[in-house]
This record gives C-alpha cells, sequence and structure tokens, in this order.
C-alpha cells in the first residue's frame, strides 16, 4: 500500500516538474523568438511564412466570404470605382474575390496575385464561373512584375490589429513599382481607433486577481501575472459584446495609402480624452475604418464581422463623464502587436486615479 501511495506521489511531483519544465522551455522560446524577431528581416521572413501557410488553408476564407458587410462594402467600392479599361492588380486575392468582382466591370486585365496555395482555388472559380481577363500568379507582391502599370490596386490587408498584415509595407512596395501616377488605391484611408470600452456584463472577464466568489478573493495570484503567457493581456472581443466606448471614436493614426510608406507608423501614440459616457473602463478595443471615398468605407466596431477585435485589457475601473483617460501605446514595430506594451491613467474631475499597465 505504500510503495503505491509512495508511486502516485512520486508521479505526481513528476508531473508537476514536467509541466514546470514545459513552461519554462515555453517562455525561453517566446524570449529567443521575441530577440530574433527584433531584426525586421527575421521577422519578415517568419510573418509571411504564417501569412502563406494560414491562407492557403479555407477556414480563414469561409469565414471572410460570409462576412456581408465586409463582401457588400468591396462590391459598392468596386462597382464605383473599378471603369472599363482598367488594369487592376488584386494585392492578396485569396479565393479570388475582389478580382472576380472587378471583372464583372469589363477592365482591360486583372492580375490577382497571392503568395497562398489558394491562388489555384481562385483560378478554378473563375474558370468554372466563366469569368475571364484575369491573370492569376502565384507570387509574393514583392516579387511581382507585370509587363506594364496598373491603375487600381485593389487589397484587403486589413489585420485585427489593423496594421498586423504588413498593409502599408505591401502597398507601399507595389504602388511604387506597378501604380500609374494618378493610380487608385482601393481602399485608401485606413485609420486605427484604441478606445476605452464597458463590456456587457456577461461578456466582462476581469483578471482573475479582480475576482470574488462567493465573497472569496483572488487577489493573491497577482503576483502570478508577470508569470502569464503573451496575450494574456489581450483579448478578442466584437462589438457585439461591449456595452458601449467611454468617449466619442477619434482617430489615433490615419495613413493615406496614395502616399504612405511603413515609416509613418507611429511607435509610440499617447492621447488623452474626455469621457462622454460614463461607465466601467475594461480595456481599450483596437478597430479600423478603411476609405475608399467620402461615403464607402468599412468600420470593424458596427457589428460583428470577419475580423476578432483586440482589446488591450487594463484593471477594471469606473468613470463618470467629464473624467479624463490618458493612454499610452508602444511598441517597436506597430504591425507586431506582440510588440505591444500599454498603460492608462485616470484623471478624475477631483482626483488622480490609480495608474494602470498592460503588455501584451
Ligand atoms: C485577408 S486575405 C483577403 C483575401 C481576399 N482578397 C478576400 O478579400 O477575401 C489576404 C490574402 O492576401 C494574401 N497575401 C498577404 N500578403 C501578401 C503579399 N504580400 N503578396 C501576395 N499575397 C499576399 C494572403 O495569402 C491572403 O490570401
Amino acid at each position: 500500500m505504500q510503495t503505491i501511495v509512495g508511486a502516485a506521489v512520486r508521479g505526481s511531483h513528476l508531473r508537476r516538474f514536467a509541466h514546470a519544465s514545459l513552461r519554462s522551455a515555453f517562455r525561453v522560446a517566446e524570449r529567443v523568438k521575441d530577440a530574433v524577431e527584433t531584426s525586421p528581416r527575421v521577422r519578415r521572413f517568419f510573418y509571411e511564412f504564417r501569412n502563406r501557410h494560414a491562407f492557403s488553408d479555407l477556414w480563414q476564407h469561409d469565414r471572410m466570404l460570409a462576412d456581408r458587410l465586409r463582401v457588400d462594402t468591396y462590391s459598392r467600392a468596386i462597382a464605383r470605382h473599378v471603369k472599363e479599361g482598367d488594369v487592376v492588380v488584386d494585392l492578396g486575392t485569396g479565393t479570388g474575390i475582389l478580382a472576380l468582382l472587378a471583372a464583372k466591370n469589363r477592365p482591360r486585365k486583372v492580375y490577382a496575385i497571392d503568395h497562398s496555395n489558394l491562388i489555384a482555388g481562385a483560378r478554378r472559380v473563375a474558370e468554372a464561373n466563366g469569368i475571364t481577363g484575369i491573370e492569376f500568379h502565384k507570387v509574393h507582391s514583392r516579387n511581382f512584375n507585370p509587363p506594364e502599370k496598373v491603375d487600381v490596386i485593389l487589397h484587403e490587408q486589413l489585420g485585427e490589429a489593423v496594421f498586423d498584415e504588413d498593409m502599408v509595407e505591401n502597398v507601399a512596395d507595389l504602388r511604387a513599382r506597378v501604380l500609374k501616377p494618378g493610380g487608385r488605391v482601393l481602399p485608401g484611408v485606413i485609420e486605427m481607433f484604441v478606445e476605452p470600452v464597458e463590456m456587457l456584463e456577461n461578456h466582462r472577464i476581469p483578471f482573475l486577481w479582480e475576482q470574488t466568489i462567493e465573497g472569496i478573493r483572488f487577489d493573491a495570484l497577482r503576483e502570478l501575472a508577470g508569470d502569464a503567457r503573451r496575450g494574456y493581456r489581450r483579448r478578442f472581443v466584437n462589438p457585439l459584446q461591449w456595452d458601449h466606448l467611454l468617449c466619442h471614436p477619434q482617430p489615433v493614426v490615419r495613413v493615406d495609402l496614395a502616399t504612405a510608406k511603413p515609416s509613418d507608423l507611429p511607435n509610440r501614440i499617447a492621447r488623452s480624452r474626455i469621457v462622454q459616457h460614463a461607465g466601467q473602463l475594461d480595456g481599450f478595443v483596437v478597430f479600423f475604418r478603411a476609405s475608399f471615398d467620402d461615403e464607402i468605407c468599412l468600420d470593424d466596431s458596427t457589428t460583428n464581422t470577419s475580423w476578432s477585435i483586440p482589446m488591450l485589457r487594463v484593471e477594471s475601473q469606473r468613470y463618470e463623464a467629464g473624467d479624463r483617460i490618458a493612454f499610452e501605446l508602444r511598441s517597436n514595430n506597430l504591425a507586431n502587436v506582440d510588440t505591444w506594451e500599454w498603460s492608462c491613467r485616470g484623471v478624475g474631475k477631483n482626483s488622480e486615479r490609480a495608474s494602470l499597465a498592460g503588455y501584451a
């Protein structure tokens, strides 16, 4: 009996030891990856590898095609802005949807390019629908050299953290090499928002150490915060899960893809905002508005879309109308969400509130 109990105890020690070792190994691997990826070239290599493989899979594309707001907005914009006789390049064609919609407007030619394997599927869709005039190329945009300049660059490179699909870098490179003077980039203006939010009660997930269940407090676990895995302070939400935004949304970054370069993306965003709608600050939601012109734009905060919205969590705090929230976001590359660090400081009408910090 003693031997069995002894073996069980040793077994559980071993399991705990194995788990702890595994956790440490993961942490070390993350640190090595962080260190290695401080080199932009190395980061780009890993990012492009992941992107190519992620989008070779149908998983992402089901969701994107089923997103009516996304597809209908692009469809209206393409109907308005792609003209008969145009030469168009669809940067990152995926299933081919934007190129196929563009082909309806009788352009002279559409180049549909993608670095993922799905390009063969996109070609098959065009053939099965009897749609001609599209040339499909499996190529990264950086290596795409068409024999002529184009009138329109069409793209959907909008990431969950807005710029994290290297949109600015990819579009700027293609624009410089292949767009005719006076050509159009669709969508052209991208705005990024970082807004304080109160979540609906049943979608609120406070940090562990903020929680009390039937009088049992978990604040003893606050010291484990430093051990939490990367991403612990970020959660993905959708707009149907939030109660309201505390301030009137204002963009913190605005880029015009007709001229933007990657170095235009800031490494530090600091804003101080007056609370318009009292509520409990649960975090800051990051979303975009992508404009095709003054009327047609896509905003992923208006309903549940195919984009998940990152929420940068902070410790919950109630704010009254008229209070001020000072917020800062720092990163060594805004396109790499893993490098984001944020903090916020609330200033009540009469008093200074606690300082709240977080990191990716
Ligand atoms: C968000 S999906 C959009 C797909 C399609 N345009 C749509 O609207 O459904 C982005 C696509 O761009 C491709 N992609 C990303 N960066 C690229 C690049 N630099 N060159 C070529 N393809 C790229 C990905 O493989 C993926 O298929």
